[in-house]
Formats: C-alpha cells, structure tokens, sequence
C-alpha cells in the first residue's frame, strides 16, 4: 500500500464530524478504493466535541493552522458561510493544497475566483456534496452526461423543505413542528431561513445549471421564491387537480438564454419526481442524447453528505497517487472561457399557473374573474370551486401558458375587485410534460 494521504477536516458540525465518522468507521474499504490509506491529522473547530477525536490527530480551533501545515494535503472545509471559509479555502488553493468542501453558498457565491485561483496554483477544488447530499450529481452531470447538451434540468434541491411539505401535506403536522425536527436531524441550514426561503436551493440551482450550461456562476441572477407563501390548502387543491407542489429549482437552456429559477412548483402525479417525499432530494436531467435520467436519495443528514465529501477525497487521492495534483476534469465542466448566455428574466418566463382566488360567494363573481384573465389573454384550463367557509369560497384555477408579468398584472387588478377578499395563491406549474 502506498503512502497515506493526510487530511485535516475543518468544522466539526454534521459534515465535519460525519466525514471524521465515516473515514474511521469505513478506512479499509476506503484505502484499497483510494490505493492509499486516508489519515486525518488535524481537526480544527470552536464546539464543543461529541465525537471522540483520537490522540494522533492534532487538535485545534484555529483553520489556518491546518492550511500552514506542511504535512496536510488535502483540507476539508466544512465550516460553512463566508468568513473564515472564503479565506481558509483560498490560502489553500494558493498554497498548492487539494481542497474539499460542503459549502454551496461559497461555490455559488465566490466560485468563479477560487476555481481561478485553484487552476492557477495547480490544484483542486472538489464540492460534490455541495449539492444533493449524498447523490453523485456533480459527477453524473459533469463526467457521466459530458458527451450531451443539456436541455433542461428540475430537481427538488432542498431536503428540509421537501420534508417539511411532506409531512405537511401527509402527515398533517404544522410548518413549525416539522422545522423543528429538521434541526435536530441535522438536515436544516444553521440559519433556516435559507431553507424556507429557497436560498440554499438557488445556491444548488446556481452550480447546477454552471456545469449544465458551460456558464460562469451567476447566483444573483437566479429567481428565488421561497415555501412560506403556500397554504395547507393548496397541497390538497394540486392534489385533487392531479397534482403535486415541490420545491423545484429549474434551470433551462432556451432560445432566449438560460432560465434559473427555484420556487414550488405543481407537478404531475404521473410524474416521478413527484413521488419524492421527506428529506429525499431527485434531480432530473434532460440530455439531447441520453434523454432524461433521473437521480435521487437523501440530500441531507451527516451520513449523506459525508459520502459525496469523502468520495471527493478519494478521487483527489487517487489523483496525487497517479502524479497530478490538477485534476482532469476541470471543475466547471468546460476547458477555457465559459459561455456568455443571458439569463432570461422571470418576467419573460411562461408558465401555466394554479390560482387560488378567496372570494364572497355572490352571483356573477366567476364571469368577473374570467373577464380579467381574458383580458390579460390568460385562457383557464381547469376550475374547482369549494365550498364556502364564513361567507367566502376558494376558486382554484388552472390557467394555460401564460408570460409571468400578464399574470402578474392579472393577479393585481383581480385583487383590487371587492370580491376578492384574501390574498390571491399564486403557484407555477412545472415546464416538462409527465413523460419527459
Ligand atoms: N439544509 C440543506 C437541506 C442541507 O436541507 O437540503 C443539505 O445541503
């Protein structure tokens, strides 16, 4: 066997502290995987520990002690956030280390100068658990469709909310409960508005759509709308329309440019994807060649995410022990320049709509709502009307494809008639048909 491979893990929460747990509790396979064993020999990290950390690896609490040290090769960062992660990785890269990291809001948001800085200095910078947790998207995207123009993608990108609109919409529990246990399994953001608010999924989105497209990463320029604006009732209306809501992130190549976009979504319940329920996240990709191919399992948790940063490891391992410390496959997909293409504005996307219109049950308030949508050119394709609850009655519509700013003029005038007595549900419907 040759010669160990030394790491120091920086940031011992869930992705810190279950990497530590998985490189001790599955060395040997891992070793004749990677044809070298692995070895931490330093942790650095400001909590307090619940992992026995054993005494031949040097403990700190300082990150830029591990990127001083000679001996380590390889850093994992895995503390999160910006400060001191952007420098922790960046001293690395510049110093010639291999660098690992979990942190999506960095490659999103800081990804074009540290995969500069990464290639300048001959080095790697690997994130495959950035996105997805324990699903290998970043490989089957970037290596296993590589020979494919990629059409479009759609994923459910964010395991606490696809668990939180699950056991809203089946078991019944309220949005704060489920929150709750989100946090304490380890899935949830530090900060959880993230989740809720779609921001965590637009990072997931903005890498995504990078390696799909051959684009620069661009996460202000995607659209981002959170779960917090859904009521209860409009899961069991999308279910009786034959439909299901997720929180979707869609990034599409069209002839306008490229749409990125994350907000719930209705999607068919011939679907597959709407099949995936709790902290299960699934990713379909549209390749010109390969057709659609579909990717999913838990995209959150220690465990989960633990294996794409240790698979990371490996494949740098494996690198070192061929001689490279460049790796072959350039981190974004493409060689050279990336491609300069607009991205299209929500405004300009088209989409088929679920309406959820509260109004006074009086005579003639339909043909007053289907006269605003005519005149805004938004034909219905489908209507429930329920029943009355204190005076007021929910309309539910399904409209057909319609640009999103004559929506959005509709949705304005319609909530300015005396008849509408609650804020109008607005959820777009997915792009793909079932079969796609
Ligand atoms: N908070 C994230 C999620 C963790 O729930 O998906 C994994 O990125």
């Amino acid at each position: 066997m040759q010669a160990p491979v030394n790491v120091a893990i920086c940031g011992l929460g869930t992705v810190g502290g279950g990497s530590l747990r998985l490189l001790r509790g599955n060395a040997d396979e891992i070793a004749r995987r990677a044809g070298c064993p692995i070895q931490v020999v330093r942790v650095a990290t400001r909590r307090p520990r619940a992992i026995k950390i054993d005494s031949a690896i040097s403990l700190g609490s300082d990150p830029f002690e591990a990127v001083q040290d000679d001996n380590v090769q390889v850093i994992v960062e895995a503390m999160g956030g910006f400060d001191p992660a952007f420098a922790v990785v960046s001293q690395a890269l510049a110093g010639g280390k291999q660098v690992v990291t979990a942190n999506k809001a960095l490659i999103a948001e800081r990804g074009n100068e540290l995969f500069a800085i990464a290639e300048e200095n001959g080095t790697t910078l690997a994130y495959e658990s950035s996105v997805a947790g324990g699903i290998p998207i970043i490989k089957n995207l970037r290596e296993g469709l590589a020979a494919n123009r990629i059409e479009w993608l759609a994923g459910i990108i964010n395991g606490t909310g696809n668990f939180i609109l699950t056991e809203m919409a089946v078991g019944g529990r309220t949005f704060e409960d489920v929150l709750a246990e989100a946090q304490d399994l380890g899935y949830a953001e530090a900060d959880p508005s993230f989740d809720v608010d779609g921001i965590d999924a637009a990072h997931k989105l903005t890498i995504m759509a990078s390696i799909a497209f051959g684009i620069p990463l661009q996460f202000a320029s995607t659209y981002t709308e959170g779960i917090s604006t859904l009521a209860p009732e409009d899961l069991a209306y999308a279910e009786e329309l034959g439909y299901r809501i997720k929180h979707l992130g869609i990034a599409r190549r069209t002839d306008k440019g490229v749409e990125m976009r994350v907000h719930p979504t209705l999607i068919s319940k011939r679907w597959l994807l709407s099949e995936v329920s709790g902290v299960d996240n699934a990713v379909v990709v549209k390749g010109h060649a390969a057709g659609s191919t579909m990717y999913q399992g838990p995209g959150a948790g220690a465990d989960a995410t633990a294996s794409a940063v240790v698979a990371d490891i490996i494949d740098i391992a494996r690198q070192l022990r061929a001689g490279g410390r460049q790796p072959l496959v350039p981190s974004l997909h493409y060689h050279g320049a990336a491609l300069d293409l607009p991205v299209v504005p929500i405004d300009s996307i088209a989409s088929e709509y679920y309406l959820r219109i509260p109004v006074l049950d009086r005579m003639g308030v339909m043909a007053r709502i289907t006269r605003v949508l005519e005149q805004h050119a938004i034909s219905i394709e489908a209507v429930i009307q329920k029943e009355v609850h204190g005076g007021s009655v929910p309309i539910v519509l399904l409209t057909h494809a319609v640009a999103e700013s004559s929506m959005n003029a509709a949705i304005a005038e319609l909530a300015k008639l005396a008849d509408v007595v609650g804020p109008i549900g607005r959820v777009r419907v997915a792009p793909f048909p079932a079969g796609e």
